[in-house]
């Protein structure tokens, strides 16, 4: 437009004050609006939710899932992108209070027998809920009962194993003894998506719902599986007559035959896994393995260039565990992009991008330079030798090396993280932006230790799992509020540039490092977006899942927005922690007492922003977010669409 120049992106709310209420808080001009909360039936003949419904194994298979987290919406037709479309949620975990509120609670939840059809109600609220939602004329969303795109994906759905680890040793089960089938995916936590249409749920916490009574495996003691009850006890339920093989028995990994075809030994070998759905048709999900094995967060897509490998990144949330990225062998062909609401064959376009590649892992120099660590068998550990040596494995052993993610990393000197939770991509510049939760683990003596997971919980992500000393990416000892990196990769596929963006801190905390205000103070950041407004700009969207008492006493979790500059470029290594970028960092919504913000997109038009709230206290008493019960109800998360009362973009 003849030259004019462009006013700088910057941001035109009032930071809302911090908040400790049963309601969701926004800044004077929006509104919030609750959508799809959990038990919203998506069939016509579905229960209706009320207060006093008994949930069975059929209502819940036929509804919205428990414990919405990350979610992306996928355009049914370009020319209403912004009005109607596929929200793709995860179903994290659950809250058996909740769940069993009208039998006043869950059945022998601790020790004994769960009744079946418990088991099979809880199995049924994980997984992955796909909803038609759309926007009326008056700004009001709503979902379309019985719209074909409606579907549920369980712990319990037949899926389809992809990559290096399909049809290996280590996944042949009594269900599908050649490896190529399994049954379910569970505690999706951060999600992604592709740039050809498909959807990603990550499996994160997934260890905890097995056990294993008998002889540990190398990767079930490393990755933290239970050994003396699931977190559920699903695997203490009774089938019938009716079971499916091993319907409960599976998740107890106990060796006990003679063979894996004799017992359910490899059963969480087809877990822990990046899971690929076409939103678009009733296709089975597929377990993208050549991703890595471990607590997967997220799935990140790097800058996308014509003629260059796709990228996807991936945090492994526990404590001192690593950060990883893919990069597909096949260069990206512009003509795979999804065209919106088309029936073709997606996830054929998947297998080309996410079936062969290769894994790294992330080494950060305390320079500020980085290093990607390639997990591939002829690979050099740091002690010189081959890394499926070093494993014991064969050396053509890729989908050894994938089962044992984690001991790969180790071995090829990966840097042990703050617990890596969200990352999010300026299309643009291509920097990466990842958050670093907390970790109590992180020792300031210098003292490292081996791993001797005995089981992690959901609470304690990683509790048991070894200490290490601070480095320089994680600079904090017993870091309760952590903080945010960022990255630049460059030209070398194994070379990067990075810096600390922001700590997490209480406004009075002696490490504010970041000079946070009563403003801005949050800890624990999790999930995160860059939404990209053109041009080179954009706003970083950051929420927390807070457990840091400082800020906790002052307000719930949050949703916090800055627009960050550029890192630190030129020929030198940039200083490694940046302490202008907070400059500029909003409070922008707050959740309701005892939950967590998590999930974030926004229309293509940026009207509209989605945000989940995950595990609320007494949360919604209403279809309006923002106001809170009279009363006491029964909890259920959900999403909230966040608009202006003007109908303008988001945020500016
Ligand atoms: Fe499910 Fe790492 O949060
Ligand atoms: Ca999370
Ligand atoms: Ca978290
Ligand atoms: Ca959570």
């Amino acid at each position: 437009s003849g030259g004019a120049k462009k006013t700088p992106l910057s941001l035109a709310f009032e930071s809302v004050r911090g908040s400790r209420t049963d309601a969701v808080v926004v800044p004077a001009g929006y509104t919030a609006q609750v959508l799809v909360p959990w038990g919203t039936p998506l069939h016509d003949q579905a229960s209706a939710w009320h207060d006093g419904l008994a949930m069975t194994p059929k209502r819940q298979a036929e509804s919205v899932g428990m414990h919405h987290d990350g979610m992306h919406g996928f355009a049914l037709e370009s020319s209403s992108a912004s009005r109607r479309f596929v929200l793709a949620l995860n179903n994290e975990y659950i809250d058996q209070q909740a769940l069993w509120a009208p039998q006043g609670g869950p059945t022998n939840a601790e020790e004994g027998a769960r009744p079946a059809d418990e088991s099979r109600t809880e199995i049924n609220a994980h997984g992955v809920t796909l909803v038609e939602v759309v926007r009326s004329a008056d700004g009001h969303w709503s979902h379309v009962a019985d719209s074909p795109y409606n579907r549920r994906f369980t712990s319990a759905s037949d899926m389809q194993l992809s990559g290096p680890v399909a049809g290996s040793d280590y996944v042949r089960t009594p269900f599908s003894p050649e490896g190529v089938l399994c049954r379910g995916t569970n505690n999706n936590c951060g999600n992604g998506y592709t740039p050809w249409g498909t959807y990603l749920a990550c499996e994160e916490n997934w260890p905890n719902v097995f056990v294993n009574t008998g002889t540990r495996f190398r990767d079930d003691a490393r990755i933290g599986i239970p050994t003396v009850r699931g977190r559920y006890g699903w695997e203490t339920s009774a089938g019938d007559a009716s079971e499916r093989e091993g319907e409960f028995a599976r998740f107890d990994i106990t060796p006990r035959g003679a063979s894996a075809l004799d017992d359910y030994r490899n059963e969480a070998r087809t877990f822990g896994y990046q899971v690929e759905i076409d939103p678009y048709s009733g296709e089975r999900a597929v377990k993208r393995t050549a991703l890595g094995r471990f607590r997967h967060e997220g799935c990140w897509l790097g800058k996308l260039v014509p003629g260059k490998p796709v990228v996807f990144y991936s945090g492994h949330d526990a404590r001192n565990e690593y950060v990883y990225k893919f990069v597909s062998d096949a260069a990206w062909a512009p003509a795979d992009a999804n065209r919106p609401g088309e029936a073709y064959d997606r996830l054929a376009i998947g297998a080309k991008y996410l079936d062969e590649g290769t894994l790294y892992a992330a080494r950060f120099e305390a320079d500020g330079r980085g290093e990607w660590l390639p997990l591939t068998p002829q690979a050099r550990t740091r002690d010189g030798r081959c890394l499926h040596e070093a494993l014991g494995l064969a050396a053509d052993d890729l989908a050894g090396i994938i089962v044992n993610t984690c001991d790969a990393a180790d071995l090829m000197g990966a840097t042990p993280m703050d617990r890596p939770e969200w990352a999010s991509v300026d299309p643009a510049s291509g920097e990466v932006y990842l958050t670093l939760t907390n970790n109590s683990k992180r020792t300031g003596d210098g003292s490292t230790a081996t791993y001797t997971n005995d089981g992690g919980s959901l609470d304690e992500p990683g509790v048991g799992f070894a200490t290490a000393p601070v480095n320089a990416a994680n600079p904090r000892a017993e870091n309760g509020a952590g903080h945010i990196i960022r990255w630049r990769e460059r030209d070398d596929v194994a070379a990067f540039d990075w810096e600390v963006f922001v700590f997490g801190a209480a406004a009075d905390d002696a490490d504010n490092l970041s000079g946070l205000t009563e403003a801005n103070q949050f800890a624990s950041p999790d999930g995160l977006w860059f939404d990209d407004r053109g041009e080179g700009e954009g706003i970083l969207w950051i929420q927390t899942d807070n457990g840091y008492e400082g800020v906790a006493e002052h307000t719930n979790d949050q949703v916090l927005a800055v627009v960050p500059g550029v890192l630190g470029a030129g020929e030198d290594a940039p200083s490694v922690v940046n302490t202008g970028n907070q400059q500029g960092l909003q409070r922008f919504a707050v959740g309701p007492n005892g939950a967590e913000v998590t999930g974030i997109f926004a229309t293509p038009d940026r009207t509209a922003l989605f945000i989940n709230i995950q595990h609320p206290g007494n949360w919604p008493a209403s279809q309006d977010a923002t106001e809170p019960a009279s009363g006491s109800v029964r909890p259920r998360a959900a999403t909230v669409v966040i608009q202006k009362r003007d109908g303008g973009p988001i945020g500016v």
